[in-house]
């Protein structure tokens, strides 16, 4: 076992130690295999990926750029045969094209048109070799790219509404495509729920707007002014603000994919409100309702809840997912509010109060419900599109960036990470308080609650940090209780998962400590909680997405290798090709290797 501590089931593998190497680095005893890289086949007549002679016809029928979210839905009791399905969160134009072809001043229609193909999910039909953890993608009628240009149905409470009318949909409830999926979540019914995270920065000229409220609003989403970075607005005026004033309310909304049905129209659901969200997951009620937990990852930004007004239908039969998926029509809209119980202690210096425990207790703020308000000067129209000022006015609690969130399946917690702030307790900006108790939080926290009788549609809840992540020898940080000196350093926890023995698996994005991003366990409970410990490591200049954590394999998706040199066309990794190739971000398998054709398990020796 490693690190000389008593195996917790799921986590018995040796730590890897942090590195700066240019591979997915592995605990011994595994294996490692990639599944599907960046301009591999997805729909069948994918032409093979050429990286000097890309075309946006091409690149609609091809996987992806920049994966993030990774889910894996099984298709038998076995899981053998699966359906993988993969968000592309956003594209690094000087890395998607050759240096002598690129010109990020001027870039070509067709290249534009590459970009648009690029974002979006990628839907594969998957084999899991019987004695591994490998995958083999085939060739399927399932198998599906939705891009920047597929069209999505709007629903739910502000479909159609003033504030999503454009003069290319005057109806307001047809959106073309998706863009920046971050995190998500697959729903019991089998479909998949992604976040539109950072909308706004495809948009230009936001600055132009005149009329003060739309301008405010615009300011409050940080949508871009002046030219765009990426010139999308040459091509088509719907990313040209001051012509288009409501296209970006068309984005940062929770969309939904049956990947079961390769012809369904994806949705966007418009009750779960609006804001940049980082991931969508679900978990039901006492009483079997759908609750919906979503983060809004932006400094000081907020942690949502939506609880479905109907009751959820078991299964994943074509009748359940319409069931299910109309439940996240109509509901209540809530925000959260954090309290900690050792007010006055917290100086910002990462110190535990006198109790131990950074810990409090919270509520859950209601801000719509159907077509009814319950913030002041705000309809409820206006809460759902311009959810974040209705948050501000109903004093909910400013969060380090709330990434990912994620109910245990085994103790009925929820976990949420909080990748950083650095302008905690900067002039002019929110200090600590104990649910964000550091200044200048580098490195981020994971915060775990638990609702009110453990029931998703509680209003009140009891809180604690599990993590306050860093280089464990820091005096700033805390790892659950367990003695520092047997954990793995941690910065900037993301995406997050559960293994079904009840450990958070957390990926990182942006490690502070000086090595490349990685993927980690830790045991929630009992004498091993906070007992962090590093499964993998990623490529240079990598973010590491995903994670799905089963007991046959581990996937994670490789996002952005080489991406430390964002604004040069050099990129510092050549990942997963070798060589002098260009990087392509993948979703990489890892498996315990087997003894006499045994499937191997993820930490069982
Ligand atoms: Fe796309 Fe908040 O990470
Ligand atoms: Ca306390
Ligand atoms: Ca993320
Ligand atoms: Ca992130």
């Amino acid at each position: 076992p490693g690190n000389g501590a008593k195996p917790v089931p799921g986590t018995d593998f040796d730590p890897v130690p942090p590195n700066r190497l240019d591979k997915v680095s592995i605990p011994e005893g595994y294996d490692q295999q990639v599944v599907i890289r960046w301009g591999d086949a997805v729909v069948p007549g994918a032409p093979k990926f050429d990286f000097h002679r890309q075309t946006a016809a091409a690149q609609a029928k091809q996987f992806g750029y920049n994966n993030d979210f990774v889910g894996l839905i099984p298709q038998d009791p076995l899981g053998v045969r699966n359906l993988l399905v993969v968000n592309h969160e956003y594209t690094t134009e000087v890395h998607l094209f050759p240096a002598d072809q690129y010109d990020p001043a001027n870039p070509t229609e067709e290249q534009v048109r590459i970009a648009w193909a690029a974002h979006g999910l990628s839907v594969l039909q998957t084999f899991r070799d019987p004695i591994g953890g490998a995958l083999r993608t085939v060739s399927s009628p399932l198998n599906r790219r939705i891009t920047l240009d597929t069209e999505f149905e709007v629903r739910g409470p502000a479909a159609g509404s003033k504030y999503l009318r454009t003069s290319a949909d005057p109806t307001g409830k047809r959106v073309r495509g998706t863009q920046n999926n971050c995190s998500g979540g697959v729903t019991p019914w089998g479909t998949v729920l992604s976040g539109e995270e950072n909308f706004h920065q495809y948009f230009a000229n936001a600055d132009k707007v005149t009329d003060p409220e739309q301008a405010a609003r615009l300011r409050r989403y940080l949508v871009g002014t002046g030219e765009s970075t990426r010139k999308w607005e040459r091509f088509d005026r719907r990313w040209d603000v001051a012509q288009e004033p409501n296209e970006p309310n068309r984005f940062g909304w929770v969309v939904e994919i049956d990947p079961h049905d390769p012809h369904s129209t994806p949705v966007k659901h418009t009750a779960l409100g609006r804001f940049k969200h980082e991931a969508a997951t679900v978990k039901i009620t006492a009483d079997g309702r759908v609750a919906v937990y979503s983060g809004d990852d932006e400094r000081f930004e907020y942690i949502y809840k939506f609880v479905s007004k109907g009751k959820y239908k078991k299964g994943t039969s074509a009748h359940a997912r319409r069931h299910n998926s109309a439940l996240l029509d109509e509901g209540t809209l809530y925000v959260a509010k954090f309290t900690g119980d050792s007010p006055g202690e917290i100086d910002g210096s990462g110190k535990l109060p006198a109790d131990g425990e950074f810990d409090g207790t919270g509520e859950w703020i209601p801000l719509a419900s159907g077509d009814k308000s319950f913030v002041d000067g705000f309809t409820a129209e206006e809460v759902y599109v311009f959810t974040r000022q209705a948050a501000d006015k109903a004093g909910a609690t400013k969060m380090d960036r709330p990434e990912d969130i994620e109910p245990n399946p085994v103790n009925g917690r929820i976990y949420a990470a909080l990748t950083n702030n650095t302008d905690r307790g900067a002039a002019g900006k929110a200090g600590v308080d104990e649910v964000n108790p550091r200044n200048r939080n580098k490195n981020g926290h994971v915060l775990e609650w638990e609702e009110d009788r453990g029931d998703a549609a509680a209003t009140r809840l009891r809180w604690r940090l599990l993590l306050v992540c860093g280089d464990p020898a820091a005096a700033d940080t805390y790892f659950g209780g367990f003695p520092k000196d047997r954990v793995s350093p941690i910065s900037c926890p993301d995406n997050v998962a559960f293994d079904a023995h009840g450990n958070l698996w957390i990926s990182t994005d942006g490690n502070t400590l000086g090595a490349n991003d990685g993927l980690f366990s830790v045991p929630v409970s009992g004498p091993e909680r906070g007992h962090v410990k590093q499964f993998l490591s990623v490529p240079v200049g990598a973010e590491t997405c995903g994670p799905v954590v089963t007991d046959q394999l581990v996937l994670v998706a490789v996002q952005h290798p080489g991406e430390d040199a964002k604004n040069s066309a050099e990129p510092t990794s050549h990942w997963p090709d070798g060589g002098s190739a260009q990087p392509r971000p993948a979703i990489v398998s890892v498996w315990r290797k087997g003894r006499f054709g045994l499937v191997g398990r993820i930490g069982q020796r």
